[in-house]
């Protein structure tokens, strides 16, 4: 059974399953897993982990290879982490964001560099002692047990006393807002209870660090937006340092402090969303966040000509006669030729109008071939974005307008 599977849900579990859940599972794996005995080891160990609350995270030149493999799923992956930050890996399927998260996790072994958490090296500690919790996209509970049961679980295997892990598990349900369903079977609840006592038995033992790969996207569009919000307010108020894997960027923006975007086995770029959006360092970065235009323009690496503006460029901006200016659609204004002042500006044709409530956004076709060569021969298409009430009225597809950049400042590739 592999956790981290979409298919995974509350479908009773064989015992060598579950065996093999526990193995996988850092919230539920400690030597003598079942066993009674208490050691005093693992308490101290609890206790000093929530005094000492989130921890940071180095990870240095980190290589990951499989078994197998020749590819590096990490080639070189830096990540620096501060205590208490929520740090968002974003990048599409098969860049290396789970391998990431594993690798840190202690459930991979690594081929190359270092990683540590709190200042100390972690990299040969095995996944039980390093302190952190994971909670996956498949829910991962154990379906014959009560919420309360879950939650109580990683509690029990690191020896906290039976009273005293009730009152913990309680509090922990409490925060995900589940204190009445705790005597419920996990396997009686929604995907989107079930993954809150997930995230409920993760934050009991009061990890160093919270890892959370795709944790909502089993989950429907309303429910992945109201735990998205609860894990972040929860986050916050606990300041638990937390790692969290998706692939969805909206996501990735509402929760994050900082946005690693991964590709190739390695971070491409990592900042607040904002700066991530506004002063992309690549193309990638720049197409995988937003929507952006190519617009062609000749550019002497700092400044820009497109469509006749000048605009400013980013750091790391290519120079040439013939570059792609990488525009969003709200640095771009929209007139009608009659009112039309400059002699800045391309003629285009309206294709579609998408009414977006207080956004409007408006796709056109450039109608000059000049610029088709420069495009592979293809027609080039520039999606507008503004305020509905700038839309001059009555617009309508088919109708000719005039598009032009607005002086702001973009990246030249
Ligand atoms: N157990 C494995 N054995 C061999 N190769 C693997 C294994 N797990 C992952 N890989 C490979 O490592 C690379 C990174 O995989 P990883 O699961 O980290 O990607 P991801 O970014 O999490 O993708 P997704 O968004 O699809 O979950 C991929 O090329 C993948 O095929
Ligand atoms: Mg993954």
């Amino acid at each position: 059974m592999t956790l981290d599977s979409t298919t995974a849900t509350s479908a009773p579990v064989s015992p060598a399953a579950e065996e093999e859940a526990f193995k996988n599972d850092p919230t539920a794996t400690l030597e003598g897993v079942r066993g009674k005995d208490v050691t005093k080891a693992a308490k101290a160990l609890l206790k000093d982990s929530a005094k000492r609350g989130g921890g940071s995270i180095q990870m240095q030149d980190v290589v990951k290879i499989y078994p197998g493999s020749t590819k590096r799923a990490l080639d070189d992956f830096n990540l620096d982490i501060k205590p208490g930050e929520m740090v968002v890996l974003l990048g599409g399927s098969g860049c290396g964001k789970s391998t990431a998260l594993r690798s840190l996790a202690g459930l991979e072994d690594i081929q190359g560099g270092r990683i540590m958490v709190g200042g100390q090296d972690v990299t040969g500690v095995p996944v039980n002692k390093r302190e952190m919790a994971m909670v996956f996209q498949a829910y991962s509970l154990f379906p014959h047990m009560t919420a309360l049961e879950n939650v109580e679980f990683g509690l029990e295997v690191r020896g906290v006393s039976k009273e005293e892990r009730r009152k913990i598990a309680m509090e922990q349900l409490d925060l995900v807002g589940l204190a009445d369903q705790a005597k419920k079977y996990t396997q009686q609840m929604s995907g989107g209870q079930q993954q809150r006592v997930a995230l409920a038995r993760a934050l009991a033992v009061k990890p160093r660090v919270l890892l959370l790969d795709e944790p909502l996207s089993a989950l429907d569009a309303k429910v992945r937006v109201q735990l998205r919000d609860q894990i972040r307010r929860i986050q916050l108020s606990t300041g638990t340092t937390t790692v969290f894997v998706t692939h969805d960027q909206e996501e990735a923006l509402a929760v994050a402090d900082r946005i690693g975007v991964m590709n190739n086995g390695k971070i491409e770029q990592i900042a607040a969303p904002q700066d991530l959006y506004q002063r992309p360092a690549t193309e990638y970065v720049a197409t995988f966040i937003g929507l952006t235009n190519r617009l062609p323009g000749a550019s002497n690496g700092e400044e820009a000509v497109v469509f006749g503006q000048r605009m400013p460029l980013l750091a790391g901006s290519a120079a040439g006669d013939a570059v792609a200016v990488l525009v969003r659609p709200e640095n771009l204004a929209l007139s009608l030729p009659g009112q039309h002042d400059s002699n800045i500006g391309e003629h285009a044709r309206v294709e579609v109008i998408h009414f977006l409530g207080s956004l409007v956004r408006v796709d056109t076709v450039i109608t000059s071939g000049e610029f088709q060569r420069w495009n592979k021969g293809e027609q080039l298409k520039v999606t507008v974005q503004l305020p509905a009430n700038e839309l001059p009225a009555g617009l309508a597809a088919g109708d000719e307008v005039i598009v032009t950049p607005r002086p702001v400042a973009a990246l030249a590739c």
